[in-house]
């Protein structure tokens, strides 16, 4: 667990720093929500610490479990509820998004091998995708799920199999920050896949370094990302009152204190990370310790940035080219493809 003293500014690159600052700033600015932040104590979990055990690695647990389950029931609403991205306006739901991305990628891969690889595995939207691309002609050589969650690897292994019985199927229990190209093997062309607007729990330099290590030219990457659209933060705030998001968040504070008394909250607000500010939606509970201070518990952060804001982090470096973008109706989920670019030497 991670704690900042009030006033000390966040390292650059740590998202969860970053996000306390901001969080920090926005009580401090916001009419209402006045107080003396000087009084509170400001605490964070690490992706590690919320999907993983650090003394058990390799085994799961039922909190851990839970986790996993949460992500599943969000999925299945989201895929289930035509309104989800809806927000009354009509064009693509999800699971329309879901199509016709893979529309794009059967043009260029239909009657052709590939290795799908999933950043961070969730069994109903990859069910979706598979079976789609399956039904456009698309050969899946293998599966691969990686994930710091061990909870994961039985039930992926289960939806993955319901597919198509023939897909080999690999789970690595392993961190992110430790892959490579290499590590992976693949000799396919790879569709790389990060959803449920997993990329912003990340710093954007992790996510950019992520890439560039595990891609080779041609292979793609699709993430979905909700996006920030100005003025209206609608759709952020009812995501973040979902049932499973507050179940998520006690999961988190539970296995940090254990039983505590606590209230949940979350704020949209703007976090300044790797050089630029952008929007995040940042999840708390607030509880009274036994010494009777105030603590501030921050249990997810998520950035939200525009759909351009997005594209510039992907294209800015030149090693990127954005190759498809496909919204919900309203704007507000974004699957955005991506391939790596040849690399063309020393600039
Ligand atoms: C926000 S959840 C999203 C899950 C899923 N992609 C979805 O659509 O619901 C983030 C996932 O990434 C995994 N994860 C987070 N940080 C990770 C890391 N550094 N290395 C490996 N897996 C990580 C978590 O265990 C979890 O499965």
């Amino acid at each position: 667990m991670n704690s900042y003293v009030v006033g000390v500014k966040a390292p650059e690159t740590n998202l969860n720093a970053a996000s306390v600052d901001g969080l920090k700033l926005h009580f401090v600015r916001s009419k209402g929500l006045v107080r003396d932040t000087g009084s509170m104590i400001f605490r964070s979990a690490t992706n590690e610490e919320k999907y993983s055990n650090e003394q058990l690695p390799y085994g799961s647990n039922s909190d851990l479990l839970e986790v996993f389950e949460l992500m599943r029931s969000l999925n299945q609403k989201g895929i289930e509820d035509a309104s989800i991205g809806m927000q009354g306006i009509t064009g693509p739901c999800l699971s329309d998004a879901f199509n016709q991305t893979c529309d794009v990628l059967a043009r260029r891969y239909k009657g052709q091998s590939i290795d799908y690889v999933e950043l961070g595995p969730e069994p109903v939207k990859t069910e979706l995708l598979l079976s789609a691309l399956r039904a456009r002609g698309v050969d899946i050589a293998s599966y691969t799920s990686i994930d710091i969650n061990p909870a994961s690897a039985g039930p992926m292994r289960e939806a993955v199999s319901r597919v198509w019985s023939k897909i080999r199927i690999h789970h690595l229990s392993e961190n992110f920050d430790n892959l490579t190209a290499v590590t992976l093997g693949k000799n396919n062309p790879v569709i790389f896949t990060s959803l449920g607007f997993q990329e912003g729990n990340h710093p954007p330099s992790q996510t950019h370094d992520l890439l560039t290590r595990i891609m080779r030219p041609g292979d793609l990457f699709l993430t979905e990302m909700q996006l920030y659209t100005p003025g209206d933060t609608g759709p952020i705030e009812s995501f973040y009152k979902l049932d499973e998001m507050k179940r998520f968040s006690q999961n988190c504070l539970r296995r940090a204190y254990g039983n505590v008394d606590s209230v949940y909250r979350t704020t949209i607000t703007d976090v300044a990370i790797d050089n630029a500010t952008f929007k995040a939606a940042i999840c708390h509970e607030e509880f009274i310790d036994d010494g009777g201070q105030i603590v501030c518990f921050l249990t997810n952060y998520c950035l939200k940035p525009t759909r351009d804001e997005l594209r510039q982090l992907r294209e800015s470096q030149g090693e990127f080219s954005v190759v498809s973008e496909i919204t919900t109706g309203d704007g507000s989920l974004l699957l955005q493809l991506c391939e790596r670019l040849p690399v063309t030497g020393p600039k």
